[in-house]
């Protein structure tokens, strides 16, 4: 295969057999990561920049293409536009991934990157509102709207749908993630009018508006969104299924187990959504997911345990509220005031602290502060598993508030109840693989000899001790936090 540009670099009969994916049932899986620029919106770029010119209305050299987006397009529309000769300026935000802003810059584009959520409309809404600006700077700027624009959808009708009806005589289930809804809108509209009984299901995260859902705060990037776009208008689901961030996140790293390829953030939603389904489908349907990319580029983020731990709620099931109660009714709720100490290094530790409100500095010496624990953090947890005396002290930064659970008390639990003592430590190591790695970020380590390398010592020595799994958590001390406080 000899290429003569890189816009070539389109694969349209990809799909991957996953072998009785759902109760038995394959599952056909569009690869649309394997463009060059790694997803599905590359066709869309090719499909947006070609509709300009069949219109007339931009010229290579003279028109500015402006547009928003979290990444993938933002990739797809760099490289586009440089291979024609167009200037191109990205609005994205603090949401997409870096090396999607990286690779964005090297092709020549000039990204703005958004950090500040409005206050109504969200992170999406600061975008729209700078692109405004940016129109009117700008002179020959055209602003591709893909959130609109119903090039987005053509080419998915065109190309998308007509590659999966190219490969199957017929189609009963279609899967596909939703963001913009370029790719569903097109997709249905075409497949619906060759195989009228088709069920197309709609993919989002929980948190998402665009079918009615409520908004929340999301972290994986591609799909859902905080303000309905107007393209949703084209496509009534047949159903909707919303997915939560940590599931994704799981199905993600199981899907790498089990099926072997790296997979974008969307496609673990997507494939979990045709999990739920399962139970529906008929012998000898044919059910097709359209992942939208790849997973190399999420390495930092959903692939990264420590990254998961600090953005996505609910990664490990919840302790049960028996254990909280537990927790609760054996700690002892105390003051403590600005200047206490509450651990000293070197001293043995003979409680777990669960800090509820105020604040607390961990301390390599007298004036060496290498951290500081903020509500829902745990001190006394290295103690109670290592059985060695701290190396740092633990001081009270401002007047705070602590419940205070004997070592010895939390010891006979774990000894007396099997069940208790696998939630609890599960919960807890990934509470503390997350401390760790979050203390280490902040470690000077220069000013010590308390070096990197005893906390990664340290981690790998718990992790393995608690055969901790591969997923951590940090706010799941805060949600045990919120149930203490509320009382349960
Ligand atoms: C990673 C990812 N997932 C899902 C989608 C959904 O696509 P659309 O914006 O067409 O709804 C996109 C966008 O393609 C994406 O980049």
């Amino acid at each position: 295969m000899i290429i003569n540009s890189p816009t070539e670099l389109i694969f349209r009969d990809l799909f991957y057999r996953l072998d009785s994916f759902a109760n038995g049932h394959d599952v056909f899986l569009k690869l649309e990561g394997m463009h060059i620029t790694g997803s599905i919106k590359f066709k869309t770029a090719m499909g947006l920049i070609e509709d300009l010119e069949r219109r007339g209305v931009a010229s290579p050299g003279e028109t500015t293409i402006i547009e928003s987006s979290s990444g993938n397009l933002g990739m797809a529309l760099s490289l586009v536009c440089a291979a024609k000769g167009y200037r191109f300026i990205c609005v994205t935000d603090a949401n997409a991934a870096r090396s999607n802003v990286k690779g964005m810059k090297l092709y020549g584009a000039e990204v703005i990157v958004v950090n500040k959520p409005d206050p109504v409309d969200g992170l999406l809404g600061a975008r729209l509102k700078t692109i405004e600006q940016l129109l009117e700077k700008e002179p020959n700027s055209i602003w591709l709207n893909q959130y609109a624009n119903v090039a987005a959808k053509n080419v998915h009708a065109e190309q998308t749908a007509g590659e999966i009806i190219e490969e199957f005589e017929k189609v009963d289930w279609i899967f596909v993630g939703s963001g913009t809804t370029g790719t569903i809108t097109g997709v249905a509209e075409r497949l619906r009018e060759v195989f009228p009984g088709v069920k197309v299901v709609a993919v989002e995260p929980e948190g998402s508006v665009t079918f009615g859902g409520k908004s929340k705060k999301r972290k994986i990037p591609g799909i859902g969104t905080s303000v309905r776009p107007p393209l949703a208008d084209y496509i009534d689901p047949d159903e909707v299924i919303a997915i939560s961030e940590a599931r994704t996140v799981e199905s993600c790293r199981e899907f790498v187990r089990d099926y072997h390829l790296l997979i974008g953030g969307s496609t673990g939603a997507i494939l979990e959504a045709v999990r739920t389904k399962k139970s529906e489908f008929s012998p000898g349907e044919t059910i097709v997911a359209i992942s939208p990319d790849m997973g190399e580029k999420y390495l930092d983020t959903i692939y990264e345990p420590s990254w998961v731990a600090a953005n996505i709620d609910n990664i490990l099931p919840n302790l049960d509220d028996a254990d909280v109660s537990w927790i609760a009714s054996t700690g002892q709720q105390r003051q403590i005031s600005k200047g206490e100490v509450l651990i000293s290094a070197g001293e043995p530790v003979e409680a777990l602290y669960i800090l509820l409100e105020g604040e607390l500095s961990v301390m390599l010496g007298e004036d060496n502060v290498v951290a500081a624990l903020v509500a829902g953090d745990i001190v006394g947890e290295m103690s109670l598993i290592e059985k060695q005396p701290p190396m740092v002290s633990v001081v009270c930064a401002q007047d705070a508030r602590i419940l205070d659970i004997s070592h010895s008390e939390l010891r006979r639990r774990l000894e007396s109840d099997t069940d208790f003592a696998a939630r609890f430590y599960e919960a807890f190591a990934a509470f503390l693989s997350y401390r760790l790695r979050s203390t280490m970020a902040r470690f000077r380590y220069e000013d010590s000899d308390y070096g990197e390398q005893d906390f990664l010592e340290t981690q790998d020595k718990l992790e393995k001790d608690l055969q901790a799994p591969q997923h951590f958590t940090g706010n799941r001390m805060n949600q045990l936090l919120a149930r203490l406080e509320g009382g349960s």
